[in-house]
C-alpha cells in the first residue's frame, strides 16, 4: 500500500473521500473506484504508484486514493450484506453505555490490527436484535480492508451452514469448505446460535471453524442475539422459548467461545423499531393519514 497521504478530495459527495463506492450487481456488492480518483495527482488515475522501499528500490504499489485494484478486490470480497454497505464506525451512535464500550472496542480492534501479526483476540458481540451488531462487524471489515488492505469475509451463520450442506452434497471434503474460512485474515460470522433443526451438526461446524481459525492465529468476529448466562435480557426467536447462548450452542462450545473471545455486550434501544417508527411518522405526516399499529417484527 502507498505510504503517501490520501489525495482524493475529502469532500467528494459521491464517496465521502474514501475513493470508492459499492455497486450492487446480481445481489453482490462490488467496489468500484469513485470518479474523483481520476484526478489523483499521485497515480494520475491509474491506481498504481512507484514507491521506494526500505532499500531504495522502486516498486509498483497500490495508490492510496481508492483506485488500487487490489484494495477494490478486497472490498468486493468482503461479501457485506447489501443493507450494510454504507455502515461505518463513524456513523455508529452510542445510545447506551454498552454501545459506547462496544464502539470503542471495535475501533480499537481496527486501529490495533496488524496484518500478519497474529495474536489478536476474537470478539463476540452479544445483544438483542437492532442494537447494531451487524453494523459494527460490517464497518470493521470495511475499514480493515479500505485502510489496511486486510482480507476479510462476512458470513451469516445460517447461510454459511446451507452452503456447507451444499458442499457436502457435492462431495466437497471438509478441507475444501474450511480452507477459505481459515485463510481470510478476519472472518465475521453473524447470528451464531440461530438455528437449526440439526443442532449437533451445526455446533460441530461452528466448533470446527473457530478452532481452525484459532490454531491459525487469525481472529474471528462473532455476533449473537442470545445473551450470555446471567444477562438481564432475553431473546427468543418466534415460536421458541428464551435461551442463553450457552443453551443454544451447548456448554462445550460456549466455554471454548468464552476462552477464545472477548465477550462484548451490545445492549440498547432496538434501532429497527426506532427507524420503523420514524418512517411511519414521516409517511403519516406526508399523506396526512394515521396508520394502523405496526406489524410484528419477523
Ligand atoms: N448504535 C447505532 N448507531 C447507528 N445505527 C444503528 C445503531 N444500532 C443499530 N443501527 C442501525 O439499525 C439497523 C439495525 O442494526 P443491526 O446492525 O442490524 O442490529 P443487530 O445486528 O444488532 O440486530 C441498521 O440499519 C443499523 O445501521
Ligand atoms: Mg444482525
Ligand atoms: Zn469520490
Ligand atoms: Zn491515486
Amino acid at each position: 500500500m502507498a505510504d503517501a497521504a490520501a489525495v482524493q478530495d475529502p469532500k467528494c459527495a459521491l464517496c465521502g473521500g474514501e475513493g470508492f463506492t459499492f455497486q450492487v450487481k446480481d445481489h453482490r456488492a462490488l467496489a468500484a473506484p469513485c470518479s474523483c480518483t481520476l484526478a489523483c495527482t499521485l497515480c494520475a488515475g491509474s491506481g498504481r504508484v512507484f514507491l521506494k522501499d526500505e532499500r531504495g528500490y522502486e516498486a509498483l504499489r497500490g495508490c492510496s486514493c481508492g483506485r488500487d485494484p487490489r484494495r477494490l478486490a478486497l472490498l468486493s470480497g468482503l461479501r457485506l450484506p447489501l443493507k450494510f454497505l454504507d455502515r461505518t464506525l463513524a456513523i455508529y451512535r452510542a445510545y447506551s453505555p454498552a454501545q459506547a464500550r462496544a464502539l470503542l472496542r471495535a475501533r480499537r480492534f481496527v486501529d490495533e490490527f496488524v496484518p500478519g501479526a497474529g495474536g489478536q483476540r476474537a470478539l463476540l458481540f452479544c445483544g438483542p436484535p437492532g442494537t447494531g451488531k451487524t453494523h459494527l462487524m460490517s464497518a470493521m471489515l470495511r475499514e480493515l480492508a479500505a485502510q489496511k488492505s486486510v482480507r476479510g469475509r462476512y458470513e451469516e451463520f445460517f447461510l454459511l451452514l446451507s452452503d456447507i450442506r451444499d458442499g457436502f452434497s457435492k462431495n466437497l471434503s471438509s478441507r475444501e469448505w474450511l480452507e477459505p474460512l481459515r485463510e481470510v485474515q478476519v472472518l465475521a460470522i453473524d447470528e451464531i446460535g440461530k438455528g437449526g433443526k440439526n443442532r449437533e451438526w451445526e455446533q460441530g461446524i461452528l466448533d470446527e471453524i473457530i478452532s481452525v481459525r484459532y490454531n491459525a492465529g487469525r481472529p474471528t468476529l462473532l455476533a449473537t442475539n442470545y445473551p450470555r448466562p446471567g444477562a438481564t435480557w432475553k431473546f427468543a426467536a418466534e415460536g421458541e422459548v428464551g435461551e442463553t447462548l450457552e443453551q443454544r450452542v451447548g456448554p462445550r462450545i460456549f466455554s471454548r467461545l468464552h476462552e477464545m473471545c472477548d465477550l462484548i455486550d451490545v445492549t440498547g434501544p432496538d434501532q429497527r423499531e426506532v427507524q420503523h417508527d420514524a418512517r411511519q411518522a414521516r409517511d403519516g405526516a406526508a399523506d396526512g393519514s394515521l396508520r394502523g399499529p405496526r406489524p410484528a417484527r419477523g
